[in-house]
């Protein structure tokens, strides 16, 4: 068996999906598959898909807006990302997808398919929407405006039981699900070793 290339390519502003781009990763190298992950808000020049059996592009969500970088990678390479013979993944760190996840993979990636004319194939794309981490320590230096961005973006999780905050509204909430992210890692390898 021929050795397969993965890319993961990702954008992140806090720092949440560089974490998850770098397990999912390891967990493939496990499999045998040779990976190379790439900040793409750093990288100057990210390879093609063509040298690649498999692409997965990766962002985290702010305002409900994707990074800019990885949506442009998209675009720049949706005609590749279509083909069939190509395994495509992508992920969202947010926290929509903590308080209604149906909602989150609709909004943040099927309509990233479609904004791109990407058929939803399930044959060879698979994607999922991840919890993110919010973190209202003094530690993380928030802006002030983006502190009151990310209390709206939580405002969805104190309507539940009983009017009480489901997270600390003064502390570090990492609402990661590694073995979610363990399982879309070995459906994206499933799919490309198949
Ligand atoms: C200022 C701010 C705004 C956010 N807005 C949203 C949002 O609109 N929707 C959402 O699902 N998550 C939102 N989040 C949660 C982030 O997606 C979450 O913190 C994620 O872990 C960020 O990923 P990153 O660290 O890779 O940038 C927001 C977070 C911050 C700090």
């Amino acid at each position: 068996m021929s050795e397969k290339k993965v890319f993961i390519g990702f954008g992140t502003r806090f720092g949440a999906t560089e974490e998850i781009s770098h397990r999912i990763a390891e967990l493939l190298e496990n499999s045998g598959i040779t990976t190379q992950v790439e900040n793409l808000r750093k990288s100057k020049n990210p390879p093609s898909p063509q040298e690649f059996d498999g692409v997965i592009i990766a962002s985290g969500m702010k305002i409900s807006k994707w990074t800019k970088e990885p949506k442009k990678y998209i675009k720049k390479y949706s005609e590749m990302l279509k083909n069939p013979n190509k395994i495509f993944g992508m992920f969202v760190c947010s926290i929509l997808a903590v308080q209604d996840y149906e909602q989150a993979k609709e909004d943040y990636l099927q309509k990233t398919l479609e904004k791109y004319n990407i058929p939803d194939d399930k044959n060879h794309i698979v994607y999922d929407a991840f919890g993110g981490v919010m973190d209202f320590s003094k530690e993380t230096n928030l802006r002030l405006f983006d502190k009151r961005a990310l209390q709206m973006a939580a405002m969805g999780m104190e309507k539940d039981s009983e009017g009480k905050f489901q997270y600390d509204p003064n502390g570090k909430n990492d609402f990661r699900d590694w073995g979610k992210i363990t399982e879309f890692a070995t459906k994206f390898k499933d799919m490309l070793l198949r």
